[in-house]
């Protein structure tokens, strides 16, 4: 049986999509969702048996280099039945007619398989990490509020993440509280089961413990932090606060080699979803 592919609109979120993401236990609030299907309004799928999502996908494109897939997900009544192909290979026709170089995703151990058949190859292991709260912090200085993007502080994150992100960097900051300094920032929002936090780009790991201390301060837990596996500094700070790892998930790229990243001032990434 053949079933609607369409393009996943806003109305979607309530009408499905969330829930689809909510059965799997994600963290995913309805801001995310339409965070996502705002930026990429034409590059976002879903599947419909008689009027029902049975299944979406998400694109983000960073400019023509670099775009993220997310949102992968089909009703456990469907699977097994080629309809995530089908998603993958619309939203990578999409990005494709777009002139995207270069395809990325986060693999759960369920997504993994299905990448791989399509050719993603792994770039390497990360894990989402869990605190129930943190400890309260003496007071002292503390960095401002981030309101307006410095373009310093834009060059840093591109240089961090490899290309630019400003607009989904702001559109991030405008569903949580975000905080600045000299050569970093940090990010935390509401999710449906814990605070998240991230992204976190510094260009020193002790401005990186500040800014991470700082922005738990105060805030409701648990927290999760998608903990960047390839910096060392990362990890030990997460386990120094009190967090534990509790799902792993893999990087994946289909197409040309990624831009060159500073993977070692990435603390804490943005979401599976968007990088
Ligand atoms: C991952 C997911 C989207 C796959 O959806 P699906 O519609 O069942 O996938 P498909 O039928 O297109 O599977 C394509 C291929 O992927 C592989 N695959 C898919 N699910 C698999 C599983 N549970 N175990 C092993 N291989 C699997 C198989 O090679 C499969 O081809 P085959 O059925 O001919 O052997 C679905 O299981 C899901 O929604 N999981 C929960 C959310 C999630 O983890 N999403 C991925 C985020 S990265």
């Amino acid at each position: 049986m053949r079933y609607e592919l369409r393009p996943l609109t806003e109305a979607d979120i309530e009408a499905g999509a969330w829930e689809l993401s909510t059965l799997v236990g994600w963290n995913q609030q309805p801001c995310d969702w339409r965070r996502v299907i705002g930026d990429s309004p034409d590059g976002c799928f879903k599947l419909v048996d008689a009027g029902r999502v049975i299944g979406t996908v998400t694109t983000t494109r960073y400019g023509r280099q670099v775009a993220w897939i997310g949102m992968m997900l089909v009703h456990p009544d469907y699977r097994r039945r080629g309809l995530a192909t089908e998603l993958m290979m619309a939203a990578i026709e999409y990005l494709r007619g777009c002139g995207v170089a270069t395809i990325r995703l986060d693999a759960t151990p369920l997504g993994r398989p299905l990448y791989e058949k399509i050719g993603f190859r792994a770039d390497g292991t990360w894990s989402r990490w869990k605190a129930e709260a943190v400890a309260e912090l003496p007071s002292g200085d503390r960095f401002p509020k981030l309101h307006t993007w410095r373009p310093e502080l834009l060059q840093i994150d591109r240089q961090a993440f490899g290309v630019d992100r400003s607009g989904m960097l702001k559109r991030l900051a405008e569903d949580g509280i975000a905080i600045e300094g000299i050569t970093g920032y940090a990010m935390l929002r509401p999710g449906r089961i814990a605070s998240q936090m991230g992204p976190v780009v510094a260009t020193d790991p002790q401005v990186a413990g500040r800014l991470v201390r700082e922005i738990l301060q105060g805030q409701p837990g648990p927290f999760i932090w998608d903990v960047n596996g390839a910096n060392p500094a990362a990890i030990e700070l997460a386990q120094s606060l009190g967090f534990r790892p509790f799902r792993e998930l893999e990087r994946m790229t289909l197409g040309e080699p990624v831009p060159p990243e500073r993977q070692e001032w990435v603390y804490a990434f943005a979401d599976p979803a968007i990088g």
